[in-house]
């Protein structure tokens, strides 16, 4: 995408963390924001805070995983701002456990926000997307973001795992597909690893029907949510890097946003296991 001023981009999970870095990013560009998320609170005050800072911005409560509500954010995008041109489907949580320990619950919160949410924004935004493309040639741009847990496969958090697996899947056939009708209308993939944020406490956003009030989490289930909060807390590379990076591809039109160097030796090892027939090595011990 080469013009950014007074286009308009959707971020998804844009109440805090990485969506409101790159809400933040890309309204410096002079972007015409639409910020949505499950969390009201936090929606109202990133709204009004970038409002203040001088964006104009649209805030509308949204849970991803239901596709009523991406639908409405489409309608409430295009009475309010006519178009849309960016669409970040960002929005994600991330329980822990080994698999066998994850409940239905879990698994149905995990993949309905990281997976389902992505499907939905993209079965909603990219008809918008086409049609403009076709209609009279506006460049439009999805940027999914799934996680090197989407390349890798680290023990304890399978349900994760699975949705981001999915998300990279589905977004390296969104490229296909778009570059099968259109040079107009494109895609990247973001994976980072730990960066500070608050996706350790992603728990705070659970709906009430998807909480297991009789589940009592194994010590090794706290052993991996306090390993994380660690990891992620003491993440060397921050939200606001992150969101130059997909600025960066977005306007270089590159698809794969991979943004600590240091996991790719996790990655080559998966696929060099792969290729040679050798049992998986945990991708958390490979230097
Ligand atoms: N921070 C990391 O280390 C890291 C690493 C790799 C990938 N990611 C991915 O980055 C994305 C953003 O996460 P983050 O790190 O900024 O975490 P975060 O918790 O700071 O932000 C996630 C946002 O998503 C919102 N959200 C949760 N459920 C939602 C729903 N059903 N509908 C709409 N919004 C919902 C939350 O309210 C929150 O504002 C996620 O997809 C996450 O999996 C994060």
């Amino acid at each position: 995408m080469k013009s950014f001023h007074d286009r308009v981009a959707v971020i998804t999970g844009g109440a805090g963390g990485l969506g409101r870095a790159m809400a933040e990013r890309f309204a410096r560009e002079g972007m015409k924001i639409v910020l949505a998320d499950i969390d009201a609170a936090a929606l109202d005050r990133t709204a009004a805070e970038m409002r203040s800072a001088g964006a104009r911005v649209l805030a509308v409560r949204t849970d991803v995983s239901q596709s009523a509500d991406v639908e409405s954010l489409a309608r409430a995008t295009l009475a309010e701002f006519g178009a849309v041109h960016l669409v970040a489907n960002n929005a994600g949580v991330g329980p822990l456990g080994a698999v066998w320990e994850s409940t239905e619950r879990d698994w149905l919160w995990t993949l309905g926000v990281n997976l389902w949410g992505v499907i939905h924004g993209v079965r909603v935004f990219a008809p918008i997307l086409l049609e403009q493309a076709a209609k009279s040639g506006t460049e439009g741009h999805i940027v999914n973001t799934a996680s090197v847990a989407g390349l890798i496969s680290p023990p304890g958090m399978g349900a994760y795992n699975v949705s981001k697996h999915a998300v990279v899947a589905l977004t390296e056939t969104l490229h296909h597909d778009l570059a099968r009708c259109t040079d107009r209308v494109r895609c990247s993939l973001l994976c980072p690893a730990y960066v500070p944020t608050g996706i350790a406490d992603s728990e705070r956003n659970r709906p009430e029907a998807l909480r297991d009030p009789n589940h009592v989490k194994s010590e090794e289930q706290r052993a991996l949510e306090e390993g994380l909060r660690k990891a992620v807390q003491s993440g060397k590379i921050s939200a606001a890097d992150v969101a130059e990076r997909v600025f960066e591809a977005v306007r270089d039109e590159r698809f794969y946003i991979l943004t600590h160097e240091r996991i790719k030796s996790a990655i080559a090892a998966r696929m060099e296991d792969l290729l040679a027939g050798a049992n998986p090595r945990n991708p958390l011990a490979v230097r």
